[in-house]
């Protein structure tokens, strides 16, 4: 061997020491998700995870054990950086503890991390809108969350009627919250273009985010020609919509559902599944998801899509199956005048 030989030998088994020795020191936590930037200089990793645990008859359905922080510390072992919660979920106090403990095992910084949470519709009020994060902080045991979303354009007192405080209102309390470094980032959910347009149209920060539903059957084209012609970055929530039973939404008539024989022979194709497919479109369309599942092998599944594309033909067959149909329509508020959504007959 040549001299430069061997000093390449050499400088490859050095390399293949520094990956092994990497690869042992963060064991399975690499972040998976390529990043969406941010109209504020943050950046969003694409994929996240969900932890709305859902609704039964008895209403919100609340975390059993430690099932939400057990889901959380999977997800940042399978290479998630990106957590979504909320305070009406009841969910921040489990992803706070796992955060807390990954960190603390020296699996991830918390600076690696991009947590939200999202202002509840009874705290409206400008000056309610710090106090109410820093509700949201100490239950997540946190000092600051990186994404703070106003959860619906609807504003309700405790006591059920509605609190008609303007939009642009709250705002100002979100651009404070953000200014005392209580939330890197601020957004919006479930607003509607012209509510948006309001909030452009008088603020001082634009919202960087707008979270909304978004799936196979509501894939929300016109929103989100909006959002990119604003410099907003949407993230899909209920990102399965209909499709699988048992899910958010149940049925749904004319839903395109998880056994549909196009999405499963397109899923064949690819060795996937139809959850991975229906990720895949939407991180190809550029947005974010944040589907959530407690179960450990799917939060892996849902994370393991970074490694194939689909083809032009399959994306075009899969826009076809848009459908306009809504899974979370907060149809309780829909005689609020704020109500963001069209009003389904009856
Ligand atoms: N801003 C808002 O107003 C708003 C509204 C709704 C939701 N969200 C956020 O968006 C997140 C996701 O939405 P979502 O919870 O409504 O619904 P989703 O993520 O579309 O669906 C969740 C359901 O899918 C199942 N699932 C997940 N991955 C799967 C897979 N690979 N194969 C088969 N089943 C799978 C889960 O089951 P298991 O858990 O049993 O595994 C769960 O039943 C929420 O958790 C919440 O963080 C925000
Ligand atoms: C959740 O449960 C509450 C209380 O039972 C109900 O009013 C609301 O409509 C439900 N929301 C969804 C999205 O199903
Ligand atoms: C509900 O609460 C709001 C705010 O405290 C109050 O202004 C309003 O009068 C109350 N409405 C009823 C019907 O009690
Ligand atoms: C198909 O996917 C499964 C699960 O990820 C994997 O174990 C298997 O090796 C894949 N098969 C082929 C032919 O790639
Ligand atoms: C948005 O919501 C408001 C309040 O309900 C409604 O007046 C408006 O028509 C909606 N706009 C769109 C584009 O849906």
């Amino acid at each position: 061997m040549s001299g430069t030989a061997v000093a390449r030998a050499a400088l490859c088994a050095a390399l293949l020491t520094t990956a092994a020795l990497a690869g042992v020191l963060t064991s399975g936590s690499v972040p998976k998700a390529p990043y969406l930037e941010l109209n504020d200089g943050h950046r969003l990793p694409q994929l996240g995870l969900g932890t709305w645990l859902g609704n039964s008859s008895q209403g919100r359905i609340k975390p059993q054990g430690h099932e939400v922080q057990q889901a959380v510390e999977w997800a940042i072992a399978a290479g998630y950086r990106h957590v979504d919660t909320a305070r009406v979920y009841g969910t921040e106090p489990q992803v706070g503890a796992a955060i807390r403990e990954a960190v603390r095992r020296g699996d991830v910084k918390r600076e690696d991390l991009f947590v939200t949470t999202k202002l509840w519709n009874d705290r409206h009020a400008r000056a309610a809108v710090v106090p109410a994060l820093r509700e949201s902080l100490a239950a997540l045991g946190l000092d600051y969350v990186d994404l703070y979303l106003v959860h619906w354009p609807i504003g309700q007192f405790p006591n059920g009627s509605y609190d008609l405080t303007d939009h642009l209102s709250t705002w100002r309390g979100m651009e404070e919250a953000q200014r005392l470094g209580l939330a890197r980032s601020i957004g919006l959910s479930n607003f509607n273009q012209s509510q948006i347009e309001g909030i452009l149209a008088g603020c001082d920060v634009k919202p960087a985010v707008l979270q909304v539903e978004m799936n196979l059957n509501l894939q929300q084209e016109s929103l989100r020609a909006y959002c990119s012609s604003r410099g907003i970055v949407l993230t899909a929530y209920t990102p399965f919509g209909s499709l699988l039973k048992g899910g958010a939404g149940a049925a749904g008539a004319g839903a395109t559902r998880v056994d549909d024989p196009v999405l499963v022979e397109m899923a064949g194709k690819y060795n996937k599944t139809v959850p991975q497919i229906v990720l895949r479109y939407l991180m190809e369309l550029g947005v974010a998801a944040i589907p959530k599942t407690i179960t450990k092998q799917r939060v892996e599944q849902n994370m393991d899509i970074f490694d194939f594309h689909l083809t032009a033909a399959d994306r075009a067959a899969l826009r076809g199956l848009d459908a306009g149909l809504r899974t979370i329509a907060g149809g309780r508020w829909a005689d609020s005048p704020q109500y963001p959504f069209e009003r389904s007959d009856g």
